[in-house]
C-alpha cells in the first residue's frame, strides 16, 4: 500500500473558506491551538497527510465520526446534525479553525456550520473546475457519494464548468464502506472500482475526479485498472494551501518549531482500531485513538445510531 498517491495525480482545487467567522474562540498570533479536521470517518486522513506536509508547525485535532459514516447514505438532516455537533466538540477542545475534511458534509451543510461555529471554516468540494480546465477529450468521471452527486452545491458546479465538458457522474457505492475496514485493493473492492471506471473509459474520459476524501487512498487500485489512461484529480493539497491563507487571514498560524509540531491527536466515535491501522499503513502515524462519544440531538440516545 503506498503513503503517497502516483503521478500523474493532479493535486488541485479547494473550497473558500469561511471569512466571517472567525469572530471567538481562539485569537492571536503563533497561538499554540491546534487546528481541528473532521470527516465522517477516515477519508479526512487523505487531507490531514496534506495538511502535515504543507503546515508543518500545526498541531492538529482529527475527529473521525466512524460510528456513524458512511454519511454518503444518510440524510441532509443527519449530517448537518452531526457535522454541527463534531465542529462544536472540536472548537470547546480548542481548535482556532475547522477542516471539513469530507466532501458529503461539506455539500449537505457548511452553510449552516459556518453560521453557528465562531471559528474559520474550510470545505472542501469536488475537483470539477481542475477537471474541466484540463480535460482534453472534453470528459471527464466524477466519483463521489451520492448526497455529494444530488447536493445543490455540486450540481452548482456543474453549472459553471460543465458548459463544454461532459461529467459523467458516478456513486461511488461501497468505497467508503471499504476504506472504513482498511480495505484498499481486495478483490471484490477492485471489481466495484471496474464496474465505476470501464465505462467511463469506454465515453472516452481521460480525467477523474475523486470527489471524496476517502477515494485518494484507493489511488493505487484505480491505476491498475485505468493505467495512465485517466488524470486523477484530488483536492487534498489545495485544501491543505487553502488553510494556510486563511490562518494567515486571520493570524492564527502556528510559529514555526523547527523540528514539526507534534503527532495528530486521534479522536474517534467508535474504538478507533481501523484509525489507527489506516493511519500507520498508508500515513506513517502510529498513534493511538481516543474513543469519544460526541453526541448530537439525532444522536443523544444509545439506540439511536439510525439515521
Ligand atoms: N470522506 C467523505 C466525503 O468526502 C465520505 C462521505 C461518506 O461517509 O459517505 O464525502
Amino acid at each position: 500500500m503506498p503513503a503517497q498517491p502516483p503521478s500523474p495525480t493532479v493535486r488541485t482545487s479547494a473550497l473558500g473558506a469561511n471569512s466571517s467567522a472567525a469572530t471567538g474562540a481562539v485569537t492571536g498570533a503563533n497561538t499554540p491551538a491546534p487546528v481541528g479536521i473532521f470527516d465522517s470517518g477516515l477519508g479526512g486522513l487523505s487531507v490531514l497527510r496534506a495538511v502535515r506536509a504543507e503546515l508543518p508547525d500545526e498541531a492538529i485535532l482529527y475527529v473521525a465520526d466512524s460510528l456513524y459514516a458512511p454519511y454518503g447514505e444518510r440524510d441532509d438532516d443527519f449530517i448537518a446534525d452531526r457535522t454541527l455537533a463534531i465542529g462544536e466538540w472540536l472548537v470547546k477542545e480548542g481548535a482556532k479553525a475547522l477542516v471539513v475534511a469530507c466532501n458529503t458534509a461539506t455539500a449537505q451543510s457548511i452553510a449552516l456550520v459556518r453560521e453557528k461555529l465562531p471559528i474559520p471554516l474550510v470545505g472542501v468540494e469536488p475537483g470539477v473546475k481542475p477537471a474541466a480546465l484540463q480535460s482534453k477529450t472534453r470528459v471527464a468521471g466524477v466519483l463521489a457519494t451520492q448526497v455529494t452527486l444530488r447536493s445543490a452545491r455540486f450540481q452548482g458546479l456543474l453549472e459553471r464548468y460543465a458548459a463544454d465538458c461532459q461529467f459523467l457522474c458516478q456513486p461511488g457505492h461501497g468505497l467508503v464502506q471499504a476504506v472504513e475496514r482498511c480495505d484498499v485493493g481486495s478483490a471484490e473492492l477492485r471489481a466495484l472500482l471496474r464496474d465505476y471506471l470501464e465505462p467511463m473509459l469506454d465515453a472516452g474520459a481521460d480525467t477523474l475526479v475523486l470527489g471524496c476524501t476517502h477515494y485518494p487512498f484507493l489511488d493505487a487500485a484505480i491505476r491498475d485498472i485505468v493505467g495512465d489512461r485517466l488524470a486523477l484529480i484530488d483536492t487534498s493539497v489545495a485544501i491543505a494551501r487553502q488553510l494556510g491563507r486563511v490562518l494567515d487571514q486571520h493570524g492564527l498560524r502556528a510559529a514555526t518549531q523547527g523540528a514539526g509540531s507534534a503527532p495528530p491527536r486521534f479522536y474517534s466515535t467508535d474504538d478507533g482500531a481501523h484509525q489507527r491501522q489506516l493511519a500507520a499503513s498508508l500515513l506513517h502515524i502510529d498513534a493511538s485513538v481516543e474513543r469519544v462519544p460526541i453526541p448530537s440531538r439525532r444522536t443523544a440516545a444509545p439506540d439511536s445510531q439510525a439515521a
